[in-house]
């Protein structure tokens, strides 16, 4: 992905969390996920009285692109504090393993991110392999 593309999925990252529901944390979050055929599907995190119903941004911008159809993915933006790189919780970087999302970019802002492989913050994820050893 170049700058230009990168920056794109990052604001869509921050239109996302513009929606957010986040009365009890007050931590808003926005995703943006980029399918393999070019398009973005945006995800807020969504809180709930009853805490363990919340769901992340990262979540729920892949299941508005799963919902679509949608099954191959390049990337994934998220933008939480504007103070530090929000890095996806554990549940997240499982979803993210699921699908193969090889590149995860945690921003401050537009213009100021860090780059991951899934690898790198995920390494020896539990896979579909791990279920026939
Ligand atoms: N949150 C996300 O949306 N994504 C993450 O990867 C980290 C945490 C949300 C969940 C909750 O609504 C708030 O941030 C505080 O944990």
């Amino acid at each position: 992905m170049n700058k230009v593309e990168i920056k794109n999925l990052l604001e869509r990252a921050l239109h996302a969390r513009s929606h957010c529901y986040a009365p009890y944390s007050h931590y808003p979050v926005g995703a943006a996920v980029l399918a393999s055929d070019g398009s973005i599907y945006e995800g807020c995190n969504m809180e709930n009285v009853s805490y363990p119903a919340g769901l992340c941004a990262e979540r729920n911008a892949i299941g508005s692109a799963i919902c679509d159809g949608k099954r191959d993915f390049e990337a994934i933006a998220i933008i939480g504090s504007f103070a530090d790189y929000t890095m996806p919780c554990g549940i997240c970087r499982q979803v993210m393993a699921e699908f193969h999302i090889s590149t995860i970019i945690c921003g401050k802002s537009a213009e100021d991110y860090k780059v991951f492989t899934l690898g790198e913050i995920f390494p020896a994820a539990f896979e579909e392999e791990s279920l026939r050893s």
